[in-house]
């Protein structure tokens, strides 16, 4: 069973952003927190990040009939890009929508998601933790693993 997580533009540098809104937890150091959250529930991580809005497109599509469920942080793509929610509308599997910071209590333009709506739940503002949480959720959808 395995999970696609995507993460979008900046967040690779994660650590050097706005840690108010960010926290000061590497991209690297959430990896490794979901593949520690992942793999007692029996769940592979296929762990992605990229700055270009069609790679994302690209690995959504590669990934959606295999992948159990979408794990995404679209980043500034949340608010600006139907290609990713079209891509994530042909995912078999639940999709979970996370962000580090509360999108709704910030600036303006980050209150709309266009991934939202074809998201079966958001996670926002819970930070690093809103990714494990995620896979908890996943889980929970999912149900147990088939034996
Ligand atoms: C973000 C929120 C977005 O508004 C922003 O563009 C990001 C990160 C978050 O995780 O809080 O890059 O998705």
């Amino acid at each position: 069973r395995t999970v696609l997580v995507l993460n979008g533009p900046n967040l690779n540098l994660l650590g050097e952003r706005d840690p108010d809104q960010y926290g000061t937890t590497t991209l690297a150091d959430i990896e490794a927190m979901v593949r520690g959250a992942a793999e007692p529930r029996g769940f592979a991580v296929e762990w992605r990040q990229s700055n270009h809005e069609g790679e994302l497109v690209d690995w959504i599509q590669e990934w959606r009939l295999q992948a159990v469920g979408v794990v995404i942080n679209p980043a500034a793509y949340t608010h600006t890009s139907v290609a990713i929610r079209d891509a994530l509308e042909l995912v078999r599997g639940p999709v979970i929508e996370v962000h580090l910071s509360n999108i709704h209590e910030r600036e303006g333009f980050r209150r709309h998601s266009y991934v939202a709506d074809v998201a079966d739940l958001q996670i926002a503002g819970e930070g690093a933790q809103g990714y494990v949480r995620a896979i908890d959720e996943l889980a929970r959808l999912l149900g147990p693993a088939p034996s």
